[in-house]
């Protein structure tokens, strides 16, 4: 059964970002379009990106009923660099939905037998063509850094002698139950690249943002989280040797973090490892 799609820390997301009406947003992942939908109540002109061509049909209807205050451009949130226009906003809802979860044929879930696929676009590489590419130590490496795997060379290799086609086969390998769920996260955000994608998307994003302009960004895995801490680190802290008696500002200025209450936690368990953090831009 398909699961909709709950936006995780709206609140604190539309709390962020104060005052929108009449402010332009790229909500950099469309998914369900509860963001979206949100900042255009508000009176905000959205642009949306998502990768997943199955939220196109979604993205037209919001088209239709909001006009020219809503464009979708059906891509990789790393051509926010393409944008060739300053916004007030830019907002990351991280990972994957509870559409692309739930819809066994689309090879994310562990839960139902199906093809091994888990591109989020549906075009590209899926996770078998993935595995077929790269080496025992490549997937090991995935494995550990993506899933924490202590043992990640013994399983890769086993990985790599099945070539598992199915869940159910990768999903068989895996001895330990509670590492299937860190597997799975691991195999798809190698297939999708969502670290380079986010890497490269955050470079764009200073030049892109007006005066007052803000990044907020909500994470699913700690190394997401602790690309967007340290990017934002950097874009806080004021360029220049400290010792010198004149410091240049920093060009930005954190925004207070938030993690799901316990009420958003009862309506919304997938928001559990959900952390959103933000910037202003001061110059
Ligand atoms: C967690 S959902 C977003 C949910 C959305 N905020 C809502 O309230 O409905 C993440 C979405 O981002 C999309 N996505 C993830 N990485 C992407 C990327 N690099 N470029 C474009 N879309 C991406 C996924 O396809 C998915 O639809």
């Amino acid at each position: 059964m398909t699961m909709k799609h709950i936006p995780v820390l709206l609140d604190a997301v539309l709390n962020a970002l104060g005052d929108i009406d009449g402010k332009t947003i790229v909500d950099c992942t469309f998914g369900a379009g509860g963001y979206s939908r949100a900042f255009l109540e508000r009176g905000a002109n959205v642009i949306a990106f998502d990768r997943d061509p199955n939220v196109v049909a979604d993205a037209e209807k919001m088209r239709v009923q909001y006009g020219d205050r809503f464009d979708f451009i059906p891509h990789t949130f790393s051509h926010i660099s393409d944008l060739g226009r300053t916004v007030d906003a830019i907002v990351f809802d991280l990972g994957i939905s509870s559409m692309q979860i739930d819809v066994p044929e689309r090879g994310f879930s562990f839960r139902a037998d199906a093809p091994l696929d888990m591109r989020m676009s549906e075009s590209g590489i899926d996770a078998v063509q993935w595995i077929e590419m790269h080496s025992v130590s490549e997937l090991a490496d995935v494995l550990r850094t993506y899933g924490d795997m202590k043992k990640a060379n013994i399983l890769a290799r086993a990985i790599k002698e099945v070539v598992p086609k199915t869940t159910f086969e990768l999903r068989d390998l895996i001895h330990n139950p509670k590492d299937v769920a860190p597997v799975f996260q691991a195999l798809r955000i190698a297939v999708n690249d969502e670290m380079g994608e986010l890497e490269r998307a955050l470079i764009a994003v200073p030049d892109l943002l007006t005066s007052g302009g803000k990044c907020i960004c909500v994470t699913f895995h700690s190394l997401e989280d602790r690309i967007v801490k340290n990017t934002f680190r950097r874009w806080t802290t004021a360029p220049g040797d400290p010792r010198l008696p004149v410091v240049a500002s920093a060009p930005f200025s954190l925004i207070r973090s938030a993690v799901p209450t316990d009420a958003e936690l009862a309506n919304n368990p997938r928001a559990r490892s959900a952390h959103m953090r933000g910037v202003i831009k001061s110059c």
